[in-house]
């Protein structure tokens, strides 16, 4: 039976880690970091992360800034804010929450945010960072989970690692850290992938991050291998208060019982994203008033 990787436990311990540090701050009379956070419309999900996000600026000890626009709001308008927050010597980091309406190029407005202020992790800058020898604002997702499986001593060294789904939140910096730090042997596939039980069947550690729910079956997991479930898709549940219910990509219940460890939905990754950002935020602090 599979052991769970509490994603939940380890951001807390990551989250009072910060909160000591901004304790000292206060201590020494210094300002706390200062995290600014976009958020465009009423995607229901967004608004969700975003209040999670907050709630661990305020739990850790943090300023922050919420900026609410409606979803008619113009790439131009918006690029103004950013360069504005890019200026702004009280802002520390901070994030854009995506999806962004279909008329703002996400590219253009991510080529606009300060590597040094990029929390996310996001732009060019800090994704190339990943391979060299002095990592910047690492990609908050992938980073969280590198933590994770760093926190729990597992091995990735010498490793077979699938990573099915190759977006450039998640699967992509993912791959890339599985290599770098990781010291892994890597494989990428997408949902389409050709035979792509074939390749999850090979992975000592199996990381999903597609969004589609029930994509990973207990016949395409190795016996012990580590599965981390990225998906976070609403599916309805007349049962909950809110009418759904959180669904990862992997079948949990399948394979829980051959799994060695395995993340849970919710209470896995997502917390774990959310204390990358506050971790990042204070690096991004440090890194400009050091
Ligand atoms: N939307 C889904 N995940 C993320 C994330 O990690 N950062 C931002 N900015 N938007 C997201």
């Amino acid at each position: 039976m599979g052991a769970i990787l509490d994603g939940k436990k380890i951001a807390n311990e990551i989250q009072s880690e910060v909160a000591h540090r901004v304790k000292l701050l206060k201590e020494a009379h210094k300002r706390v970091p200062h995290l600014a956070i976009i958020l465009i419309g009423d995607d229901g999900p967004s608004h969700s992360y975003v209040s999670g996000k907050t709630k661990a600026c305020q739990a850790v000890g943090f300023d922050y800034t919420l900026l609410q626009f409606a979803a008619t709001i113009s790439e131009k308008k918006l690029c103004k804010h950013i360069e504005q927050l890019n200026e702004d010597g009280d802002i520390d980091g901070f994030i854009v929450q995506l999806p962004l309406p279909q008329h703002i190029s996400v590219e253009h407005i991510t080529a606009l945010i300060d590597s040094k202020k990029d929390v996310d992790g996001f732009t060019n800058h800090n994704f190339g960072s990943i391979v060299s020898d002095h990592p910047l604002l690492l990609p908050a997702t992938p980073f969280g989970i590198m933590e994770l499986i760093h926190r729990y001593h597992i091995e990735t060294k010498g490793k077979n690692c699938v990573v099915v789904g190759a977006s450039r939140i998640v699967g992509a910096p993912m791959s890339l850290m599985l290599m770098e730090q990781g010291q892994a042997t890597v494989t990428v596939c997408q949902e389409f992938t050709q035979d792509l039980k074939g390749h999850t069947l090979q992975a000592d550690i199996l990381i999903v991050a597609v969004g589609k729910p029930g994509l990973i079956t207990a016949d395409m997991v190795k016996p012990g291998a580590v599965v981390i479930d990225v998906g976070t898709t609403r599916v309805a549940d007349p049962s909950k208060k809110s009418g759904f219910k959180l669904t990862g990509d992997v079948d949990f219940d399948q394979v829980l019982p051959l799994a060695s460890f395995i993340t849970p939905v919710p209470g896995g990754v997502g917390p774990l994203t959310i204390a990358s950002l506050i971790l990042n935020t204070l690096k991004a602090y440090d890194r400009q008033h050091a």
